[in-house]
């Protein structure tokens, strides 16, 4: 079975009842599912001889230990061309760094922690590092070209011609997604000759031990590789100051989960992800199957071996009574190009209660609330890991809840996040699923929980229901008076 991964974002402001799916939208699907059939999963196994499965309580405080059932145990190809440790950040180009880093630190809790520009004794462009736990965004704009010295740039790939380029087309949008590897120059090399399209050759940062490449993603975004010499817990950019902060912000996000692309044909570019990155893909499972008919797109998740680096890739579907919510965004952002950045929140009713606070004053707007019939049929889709009073407060906070075979995951999205209709943000929290590995170390499965399948079945019954109790009540009415 294909993974399919859904954007939800758009889907909350409709209230049409579902449509046909038609031959020609299964089409793609049916070719994904047998492809995906023989290389990611299994219908039953075990989970791997070094990994075991410990009490969700233990990790899960707060939620209750739900028992995991019915497992459909995928197999990983751990196919990697190169080594892929972790997301490392994600680059912002923009017409003006200071103000673009600013609204998002304030809207997520991510406080400025380094910065690179004229005080710094870059000439070339304004970059600020905004952190969160793990979580680095990068905010850059370029210094007037006529008194700029290119050499003074901390970012060696930074291009004023392709930065005005990019943002006269695209507005702000993410130019990088940045992946931390062994080695930057190997893991471009290893990627040019399985066809990756060059972007940056490997340069080195101004500590002569970081190093950085790019290749091309989609659209005018880049992959951008990044080898440090401190390891993969090193966040901090060289050429940049860090910013001590006196004031404590932190709304609990904690890193970045994945990273959606829309793009107008989804084989092509999900073909071409997979055959210089070696990534597989990524099975999802939930208890409904939803087509094509329902979310207006085909999706695939593209996944590194340890499925913490998480690639979906969505195609608009036409032929519907609605326009695509990808086709949208393809026409708004002219071309391909990152449509959310999930971020994950170690506490996802405080975040959300800090980011609703600041919604009006230079923070984010969320997509509007589920109908109340979502959340009267959430007792019986997720009693079994929410309280009583977690369920009255996704409610207050409009969070909706998903599930696959193996966990839990709690999901928002904001609007989009700047003047165009086309990026935003999805804040989850992802329950259940936490391993031991070799060392008796806890983590959890990468994807645990799925990304919101479910939700879109799900969201059409409780409108439907919702339209029919409105209904209802009318002809009461009507016959009362
Ligand atoms: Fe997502």
């Amino acid at each position: 079975m294909t993974s399919i991964h859904l954007s939800l974002s758009s889907f909350l402001s409709l209230n049409a009842p579902p449509r046909r799916r038609h031959h020609h939208q299964r089409r793609l699907t049916l070719t994904l599912k047998l492809e995906a059939s023989s290389s990611s999963t299994q219908t039953m196994g075990q989970e791997s001889a070094a990994t075991t499965a410990v009490e969700p309580a233990v990790v899960h405080r707060g939620f209750k230990p739900a028992a995991r059932k019915n497992l459909v145990v995928r197999t990983n190809p751990k196919s990697d061309h190169f080594p892929v440790h972790r997301f490392h950040h994600v680059e912002f180009w923009c017409g003006d760094a200071t103000n673009a880093a600013r609204r998002f630190s304030w809207g997520l809790g991510m406080p400025l922690a380094a910065k690179s520009d004229l005080s710094t004794g870059n000439s070339a462009h304004a970059s600020y590092l905004l952190r969160s736990g793990e979580l680095s965004f990068l905010f850059t704009a370029p210094y007037s070209p006529s008194i700029a010295d290119p050499s003074s740039a901390s970012i060696p790939t930074f291009s004023p011609s392709a930065h005005l380029a990019f943002t006269s087309s695209h507005g702000l949008a993410v130019r990088a997604v940045a992946i931390q590897v062994d080695s930057a120059s190997s893991a471009y090399a290893a990627s040019v000759a399985r066809g990756a399209i060059p972007v940056s050759p490997p340069a080195l940062l101004s500590d002569g031990k970081t190093a950085i490449a790019e290749v091309h993603l989609y659209g005018d975004s880049v992959l951008r590789y990044i080898s440090t010499a401190g390891g993969a817990n090193e966040w901090l950019l060289p050429g940049f100051e860090p910013v001590l902060n006196d004031q404590e912000l932190d709304y609990g996000i904690r890193r970045l989960d994945h990273a959606v692309g829309n793009v107008p044909k989804l084989e092509p570019a999900a073909e071409y992800l997979k055959k210089f990155t070696g990534f597989h893909e990524f099975a999802e499972f939930t208890a409904a199957d939803v087509g094509t008919a329902e979310s207006g797109l085909n999706s695939v998740v593209l996944a590194n071996n340890n499925e913490n680096v998480l690639f979906p890739l969505n195609e608009p579907v036409f032929g519907m009574k609605r326009k695509s919510q990808i086709q949208t965004y393809l026409e708004h952002n002219e071309g391909a190009g990152v449509q959310h950045l999930a971020l994950v929140s170690e506490d996802i009713f405080k975040t959300l209660r800090e980011m609703r606070k600041r919604s009006s004053v230079g923070g984010f707007d969320f997509m509007p609330l589920p109908p109340p019939t979502y959340y009267r049929n959430l007792k019986s889709r997720a009693g079994d890991v929410l309280s009583d009073e977690q369920i009255e407060e996704c409610e207050r906070l409009g969070i909706l809840v998903d599930r696959d075979d193996q966990g839990t995951l709690l999901q928002i999205f904001t609007k989009p996040v700047g003047d165009r209709p086309t990026i935003f943000i999805e804040i989850i929290q992802r329950i259940g699923c936490m391993m031991k590995d070799e060392e008796g170390k806890i983590y959890q499965k990468g994807a645990c929980g799925g990304f919101g399948k479910g939700n879109f079945s799900e969201l059409f019954r409780s409108i439907e229901e919702y339209e029919k109790m409105l209904e209802a009540k009318m002809g009461t009415r009507a016959a009362a008076t």
